[in-house]
């Protein structure tokens, strides 16, 4: 990765600053001299360099003289006075011409029209034979080609050769286009060094076994550059019309080679100074030394090429070096602003190339860097990774999680099947997105709660408490596993906990309609709360209450029972939460001693004062409930005048001045149907909010009372079989959901923090 990121760094720095400038412009280039003094150099448009010429004096050997035939436009030069066609000369030793082809036509069997073009090519001048090759045409064709060759050994010699081909086609359409392999057209190589090639043009059966449309039928042959011939079936024909075809020859300017000829000083060719001689198939040849161009075969033909004037394609000079012409070479030095010896390059004064090489050294840095902190970053997060596990482990058994497995795993073989589940931290995590704050659906005095889906898709209430004192973990652990044994409907169901975090998780099933608290005292759901919802709900509290109290084992005393801690599902069927005050009661003991823990305006005064915790406690509590339900007040608020504050105070005193139906909820509809039974609730609270807990009736007296005062009697008394519908026609009609102590005048002395808070007033 990091490499890459060096790669990428240093590419932007060069598309960035690129090391070419192109900016050496191509200048012309220079004449040099192409004839001797006073010759004419050219024939037209083609030049004639010495030691060709146009006349005797201007040639170095007689093979060399061109004609120029300045009656044709353009004047044509030829060779000597033949009727080969020079259409170009170049001093690399070659020349191309246009040569006559050989042809021989029969008209009924008979050879009517023969041209036999015999040239002698001067001694000097050769056929090129790797571009040239020999090629006959026709179709009742042999062709043959003779003459000598140059053949170097110790000596050299002239030997004689011949060959040819033949071809042969009984109609054009057996003949391919672009194909000379015996059919129409036939091909050979010639030799090395060829030069006097007389061709001899025959026919087998004077074309009496072809059946050519065309008459005459011709036969043709020629040497040609093959590069500029393609063999074609119309050729069979229109060949006739054509006169010349392109060929390349050699040419070398003596017969001997180098080490010979330089002995005759007067006969030696390579007449300019800076100039040498090279060995060619047939003889030898001149070239300029390195540096210099020119015409070597005359005296100062090779001149000196101005390399800062014209630039060769071999150039030597790097980029922002100047080429100083040196004679015969060329010397480089640095541009004013570059600094080196121009060899292998400028660069070393160079701002650009500094800020490139700034650039560079930052790119590979910056690499380096970055891999030197991914590598850094990769273990620590590694080291972070088992520190996180190692924490994990930590707070599990800090929490107390092997106790509680243990537990756990004991209660597994007893009875009871209601076991909860210990959930990992990541789970927890997973399931709330991270603790994310769009998650929180109540907060508190014990800390957070969250909306959690877990992977099986349940919905779940994750409570997050606030940092807690170790020493209340044990009893945070007693309560666990007895808490999930409270398998009552109107209770919300603790699922699992989790004890990897700092703090413990606690899990429960979502109750999905909110707090009872925010029913009551939110206008519009209050407007739904019927007297018999109302008073379904305080049936239901009574009862969880009284199964708390009475068949619970050991009993549970609640301790926190409030209108937030009473949460309402669709059905409104009411589900007690929030048993982080709770309190178990040891056997053979009524009451026991704590610190005092509750909400106030909830909270028993008897409590208060003796800090002897009683089941009591939780029937005056659930007075203020009745009392909120009947009122819609909230049981504590500051906001009113003193004497109302406390709900439950107002509350007694209005029902001892007989007005009772005076603070009466509005929405609760008052009639003759309900009057009597108004009167009854509205005495069961009274009776409940006793100062002297003793005189306070058990839940399970106010749960049974509740239960025959409530319209709904009727359902509850039904059979066993036909409640159970009725349970899961209301479980049935909704998703669960959830609120949680949402506290806004309520004094938390938590059981799990073991502080205060203190109410505030003002709010709404
Ligand atoms: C060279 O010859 C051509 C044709 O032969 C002629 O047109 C031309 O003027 C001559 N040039 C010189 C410099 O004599
Ligand atoms: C020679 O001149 C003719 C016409 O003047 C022109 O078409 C041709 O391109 C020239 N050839 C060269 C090699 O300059
Ligand atoms: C010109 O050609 C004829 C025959 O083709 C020959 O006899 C004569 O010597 C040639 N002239 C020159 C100058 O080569
Ligand atoms: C031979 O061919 C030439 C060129 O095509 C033509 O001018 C001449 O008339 C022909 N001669 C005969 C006898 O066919
Ligand atoms: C023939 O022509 C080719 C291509 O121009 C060249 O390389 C070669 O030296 C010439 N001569 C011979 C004998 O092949
Ligand atoms: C071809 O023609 C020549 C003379 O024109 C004759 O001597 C020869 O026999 C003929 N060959 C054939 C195969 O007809
Ligand atoms: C030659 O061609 C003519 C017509 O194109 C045809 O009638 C004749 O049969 C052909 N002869 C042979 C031997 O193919
Ligand atoms: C000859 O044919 C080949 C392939 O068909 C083509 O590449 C080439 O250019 C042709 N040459 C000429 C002179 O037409
Ligand atoms: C050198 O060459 C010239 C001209 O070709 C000739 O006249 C002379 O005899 C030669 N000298 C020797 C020593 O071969
Ligand atoms: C050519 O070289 C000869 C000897 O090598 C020398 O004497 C002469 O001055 C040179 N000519 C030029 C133009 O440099
Ligand atoms: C080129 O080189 C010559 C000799 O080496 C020197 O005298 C001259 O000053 C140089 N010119 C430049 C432009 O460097």
């Amino acid at each position: 990765m990091a490499p890459n990121y060096v790669m990428i760094v240093a590419l932007i720095t060069f598309i960035c600053f690129p090391l070419s400038f192109g900016d050496d412009a191509m200048l012309p280039t220079h004449n040099y001299l192409i004839a001797k003094p006073n010759c004419n150099g050219s024939c037209g448009n083609i030049s004639i360099p010495f030691p060709f010429g146009m006349t005797p004096d201007c040639i170095l050997r007689d093979q060399f003289l061109v004609t120029c035939d300045s009656s044709l436009n353009p004047p044509q030069p030829f060779l000597e006075n033949s009727s080969i066609e020079i259409t170009s000369i170049s001093l690399a030793g070659q020349l191309n011409v246009l040569k006559l082809i050989s042809r021989d036509c029969y008209r009924d069997g008979i050879s009517t029209n023969k041209t036999k073009p015999m040239i002698s090519l001067p001694s000097l001048l050769t056929v090129n034979n790797t571009v040239n090759s020999f090629i006959a045409v026709g179709c009742d064709t042999y062709a043959t080609i003779q003459g000598r060759y140059t053949k170097f050994g110790t000596e050299i010699e002239y030997l004689p050769y011949i060959t040819g081909c033949m071809s042969m086609c009984y109609s054009i359409d057996e003949t391919d286009d672009n194909t000379c392999s015996g059919v129409g057209c036939c091909k050979t190589s010639i030799p090395k060094g060829a030069w006097n090639r007389p061709i001899t043009l025959s026919s087998y059966y004077n074309y009496s076994y072809t059946n050519m449309t065309n008459n005459p039928s011709c036969n043709y042959a020629f040497v040609v550059d093959q590069a500029n011939f393609n063999f074609s079936k119309s050729y069979l024909s229109s060949l006739q019309n054509t006169k010349k075809l392109p060929l390349v020859l050699d040419w070398a300017v003596g017969e001997d080679k180098c080490e010979i000829a330089k002995r005759n000083s007067t006969a030696y060719a390579c007449k300019s100074n800076n100039s040498y001689c090279h060995d060619d198939s047939n003889g030898y040849r001149c070239s300029c030394m390195k540096g210099y161009d020119g015409n070597p075969y005359l005296k100062d033909g090779c001149q000196d090429i101005n390399e800062y004037v014209n630039p060769q394609p071999d150039y030597m000079c790097v980029k922002n070096a100047i080429c100083n012409n040196t004679d015969g070479s060329y010397a480089c030095t640095c541009r004013p602003d570059f600094s080196g010896d121009g060899y292998p390059e400028c660069n070393r004064d160079n701002p650009q190339r500094k800020i490139q090489n700034i650039y560079l050294i930052i790119g590979i840095t910056a690499g380096v860097a970055l891999m030197v902190f991914i590598i850094f970053s990769w273990s620590y997060t590694a080291f972070q990774r088992r520190k996180m596990s190692m924490m994990k482990e930590k707070f599990f058994q800090e929490n107390g999680g092997l106790v509680l497995q243990q537990r756990l795993r004991r209660e597994e073989g007893s009875s009871h099947t209601n076991t909860i589940k210990i959930f990992t931290a990541d789970e927890l995590k997973k399931a709330t997105n991270g603790f994310d704050k769009d998650r929180v659906v109540g907060q508190g005095g014990f800390g957070t709660v969250y909306k959690g889906y877990l992977k099986d898709n349940c919905i779940v209430a994750i409570k997050k408490s606030k940092v807690i004192d170790r020493n209340q973990i044990e009893q945070f652990i007693n309560e666990v596993p007895i808490l999930s044994q409270i398998n009552h409907r109107n209770v919300v169901k603790l699922l699992g906990c989790c004890l990897q975090t700092e703090v413990p998780l606690l899990v429960y099933e979502f109750i999905s309609n909110g707090t009872l608290s925010e029913h009551l005292h939110d206008k519009l759901k209050a407007s739904a709360l019927s007297l018999d919802i109302r008073l379904k709900v305080a049936a239901e509290t009574a009862g969880v209450l009284s199964y708390l109290h009475s068949a619970a084992y050991p009993p549970i005393i609640h301790r926190d029972i409030k209108s937030v801690n009473i949460l309402l599902d669709k059905s409104y069927t009411a589900k007690v939460s929030n048993f982080g005050a709770s309190k178990l009661v040891p056997a053979n003991q009524k009451e026991i001693s704590t610190l005092v823990q509750g909400t106030l305006g909830y909270l028993d005064p008897e409590y208060l004062q003796t800090n002897q915790l009683t089941e009591k406690s939780d029937v005056y509590s659930f007075g203020v409930v009745l009392v909120e339900l009947l009122t819609g007040r909230k049981a504590l608020c500051f906001q009113r005048p003193e004497e109302e504050r406390s709900l439950a105070q107002y509350f007694i005193s209005s029902v001892e001045k007989g007005h009772l139906f005076n603070i009466l909820d509005d929405y609760i509809v008052c009639d003759e149907g309900n009057e009597g039974q108004l009167k009854n609730v509205a005495v069961l609270a009274q009776r409940c909010l006793n100062v002297k807990g003793d005189d306070r009736p058990t839940m399970k007296e106010v749960a049974a009372e509740l239960e025959a005062g409530s319209r709904l009697k009727h359902l509850w008394d039904q059979t066993d079989q036909h409640s159970e519908e009725i349970k899961s026609f209301l479980h049935d009609t909704q998703p669960l959901g959830f609120g949680y102590e949402y506290s806004e005048h309520s004094v938390h002395i938590d059981s799990i923090t073991s502080h205060v808070t203190l109410p505030f007033p003002g709010g709404r």
